[in-house]
């Protein structure tokens, strides 16, 4: 018999929550990859315990891999198979009553309640490898496994399996206490590189793009740009660089137009005199965007989620002496991408050398 191993899991590496309702890790794709799958086979096995927490139907989705089945004088659905020790299980679970299909027991104790429904074969310690000579015996020679966890462990630990299907959904996490699903990205938009190291499956999935190389690009820019403001002692020399979507970008400075301006204001002004499209866009700033401010009411940090903008770069983190800055945890609290990019901090805090005196 060949026998086909398949399980799905998260990416924080469980196959269920702990919420009574049936947790899906498969996504819409992968599920029908599974239900072509079945139609593969002869028979389908789950443990006892998935029938209880699940309560799956298991039949063959595909009315014409039924048709197929019915010409060869097969009932419609898979032969379904599971396993108990306990014997607990209701005649009324959905395995027992929908669809077509014979019903196998293996089980350690008597089921006189599954009679009407299924063959119970008794066995005091049902292995794999009584479940598939048993199976063989009766006729079926492709058997597709579904979990749980348990009943792959049985099959994998005494060699009876042929293949196995392992589906990670590298996007699905359970929540605290496994309560739940989360989706942390979109899987299908990532790009991902898969390889094998001494027989393990590794996925490295590209979850943010790499910005390093134009953070370094752009920041040079603006700490170029604050090196032309003139030294004040209630102000730090700060050069920022708008850069939107397609491609154009702005520069800025500490009090460029205004004694109160902000190189971040500079450049954003700038930007929407220019007709600029801000949403989405980046700006770096040789130090953190400031999160309060006595001179002006909004502060840099509110003037970047005003406008939208998706990346944020900086240099130096926002020296506590004016006030203490909140604005790259504030951003990132927003849902900004926030580089620091540290390599730059010592010539941002060469061109504030006036204020460390
Ligand atoms: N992500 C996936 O791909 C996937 C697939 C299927 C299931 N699941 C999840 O997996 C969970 C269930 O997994 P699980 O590991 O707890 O249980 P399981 O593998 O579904 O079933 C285990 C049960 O099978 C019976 N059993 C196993 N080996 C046996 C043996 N040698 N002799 C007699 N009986 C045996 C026992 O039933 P008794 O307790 O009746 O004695 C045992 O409790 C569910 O929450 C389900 O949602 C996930
Ligand atoms: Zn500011």
């Amino acid at each position: 018999m060949l026998v086909t191993l398949s399980a799905a899991v998260t990416a924080d590496g469980y196959m269920d929550d702990n919420t009574p309702e049936r947790l899906t890790i498969s996504t819409p794709e992968d599920m029908a990859e599974v239900y072509r799958l079945r139609t593969g086979h002869d028979a389908i096995l789950v443990g006892a315990e998935t029938l209880r927490r699940d309560n799956p139907a298991l039949l063959l989705r595909d009315p014409e891999a039924r048709r197929r089945r019915a010409e060869r004088g097969l009932r419609p659905d898979l032969t379904k198979v599971t396993v108990t020790a306990s014997g607990k299980l209701d005649p009324s679970l959905r395995f027992f009553t929908e669809g077509d299909a014979e019903h196998y027991v293996f089980s350690t104790v008597r089921l006189p309640e599954l009679d009407r429904v299924a063959t119970v074969i008794r066995s005091d310690a049902p292995s794999a490898r009584a479940i598939v000579t048993e199976l063989e015996k009766r006729g079926i020679r492709r058997l597709f496994v579904e979990g749980g966890a348990r009943i792959l462990r049985l099959f994998l630990e005494e060699g009876m399996a042929d293949t196995l299907r392992l589906a990670v959904n590298p996007a699905m996490t359970l929540g605290e206490g496994r309560g739940g699903a989360h989706f942390a990205f979109d899987a299908p938009g990532k790009p991902c590189i898969r390889s094998r190291f001494g027989g393990m499956e590794v996925s490295t999935w590209q979850l943010k793009p790499d910005t390093a190389a134009d953070d370094l690009r752009f920041l040079r820019m603006a700490v170029d740009e604050s090196r032309k403001c003139v030294p004040c002692a209630t102000s730090y020399c700060v050069g920022a660089v708008v850069v939107t979507s397609d491609g154009s970008v702005f520069t800025g400075r500490t009090h460029e137009t205004s004694a109160t301006h902000h190189a971040e204001q500079e450049a954003v002004a700038k930007a929407l005199a220019a007709g600029a499209r801000l949403r989405g866009a980046s700006i770096y700033s040789s130090m953190e965007p400031c999160s309060k401010r006595a001179s002006e009411p909004e502060s840099c940090t509110e003037l970047i989620l005003r406008h939208g903008f998706a990346h944020v770069a900086f240099a130096l983190y926002e020296p506590d002496c004016f006030v203490a800055c909140r604005g790259a945890l504030t951003l990132r609290e927003s849902g900004v991408d926030v580089r620091h990019c540290p390599e730059l901090a010592g010539e941002v805090r060469a061109a504030n050398a006036h204020l460390w005196r």
